[in-house]
């Protein structure tokens, strides 16, 4: 078989998997009962049209709509039908169809598969924080202070001065998934708190689905937060939106929501990042707000050890705080945490000891500081 025609059957065979075939032989295929379809959009973008987001007010004229195109195809789940009337080339996928493999009569029901339920990425959070327990940051918990009042206040939540979009952010550990969360737990409203990363779908329109079902639940909640954690890893510079394609859907419908000031009353939107300076900027220009998480100063560090070595199943003696502190100069809230306090416990499990003394943490503490520096060193 020459290597050209080896690609040629290649090709078909590929094909055949996911775009269905008109049957030439009737009877071998069973009749469709059902079919249900999810819109996904067009297979080629020009320049920065976004595929629209289809729906139906009228799910039987859609049903005849969809019969008359496509009767007589055979399908399978996973298939691709295009659309070859009203929006040429636009792409629908079979995500069901019963029986497996069977052709679309003008008996079979075809719907459109509208995700009523919030997906995976919407979870609310009931953990019990309070404000009191970050460490500094008194800027940031001043305006959560603000915010709860307008969120609990309804007058004031209509008004047009309510709080609409803020921004945290500052380097990686100080505290701003942190602060959202004591938001959520003290002001008992709604929180809607997903990682911008979930964000990202499978098939062309699932992100812009994803955020406009998100501000749907928020909307029918509201007052309520949606806080989009590291929101840096979708709303890139422009410049940067070219490595993924689906990112600028997101960005768009992500700026859609944050300007519908009058259809999301009672919804504030607060994101979260570490690198504000790689953000488009067109969802930077939407926060009225940025706030700075910053690392702690010596007396918030001090505070932070002395704070989870009080909650240490071990006890600490003896210990000289303002010794280590002098050490830890850029040290974050989680560093403090975790490489201190967390490696002082392990390393008194791992010895059996009944307490951790100064010398243990110089220990631990030393040895963090020779890891931090290989991997600077790496870096
Ligand atoms: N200011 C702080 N006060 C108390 N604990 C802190 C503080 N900052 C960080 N931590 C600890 O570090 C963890 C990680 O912080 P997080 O809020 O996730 O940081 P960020 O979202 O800024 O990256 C927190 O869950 C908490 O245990
Ligand atoms: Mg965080």
């Amino acid at each position: 078989m020459s290597l050209n025609h080896r690609r040629r059957s290649i090709q078909l065979e590929t094909q055949s998997k996911i775009l269905p075939k008109r049957d030439p032989s009737p009877k071998k295929a069973p009749k469709a009962n059902s079919l249900v379809l999810l819109p996904v959009g067009y297979p080629l973008r020009a320049g920065e049209e976004v595929a629209p987001f289809l729906t139906t007010d009228d799910p039987t004229l859609f049903q005849h709509y969809a019969r008359s195109q496509w009767i007589g195809l055979i399908v399978k789940k996973g298939d691709f039908l295009f659309d070859s009337l009203l929006f040429p080339d636009y792409a629908f996928r079979a995500i069901s169809i019963k029986p497996e493999g069977s052709q679309i009569s003008k008996n079979t029901e075809i719907s459109l598969f509208t995700e009523q339920q919030p997906e995976p990425p919407i979870t609310q959070s009931l953990e019990e924080i309070n404000f009191s327990d970050v460490v500094g940051q008194q800027n940031a918990k001043e305006k959560c202070q603000i915010i709860a009042r307008f969120l609990n206040n309804p007058e004031l939540l209509q008004s047009s001065w309510a709080p609409r979009n803020i921004l945290f952010w500052g380097p990686p550990g100080n505290g701003k998934t942190m602060t959202a969360r004591a938001l959520s737990f003290e002001t008992e409203n709604t929180m809607f708190l997903v990682k911008a990363s979930d964000l990202f779908g499978i098939y062309v329109g699932d992100g812009a689905r994803k955020i406009r079902n998100l501000y749907a639940e928020a909307r029918k909640e509201a007052p309520a937060i949606v806080f989009i954690d590291e929101l840096d890893s979708i709303a890139l510079k422009r410049k940067f939106q070219s490595i993924r394609g689906d990112v600028i859907e997101l960005v768009s419908a992500l700026l859609g929501e944050m300007d519908g000031i009058e259809k999301n009353h009672g919804v504030v939107t607060i994101g979260s990042t570490n690198q504000p300076n790689i953000l488009d900027s067109a969802i930077l220009s939407r926060f009225e707000e940025l706030i700075e998480f910053k690392l702690p100063n010596e007396k918030e560090r001090k505070i932070i050890l002395q704070k989870y070595a009080n909650s240490s199943p071990i006890k600490f003696k003896d210990i000289q705080w303002d010794s280590i502190v002098e050490k830890t100069q850029n040290w974050s809230g989680r560093d403090l945490k975790e490489k201190i306090i967390k490696n002082a416990i392990h390393y008194a499990v791992l010895r059996e000891k009944s307490q951790i003394l100064q010398s243990d943490l110089i220990h631990v503490m030393q040895k963090a500081v020779i890891l931090t520096e290989k991997l600077h060193h790496y870096s």
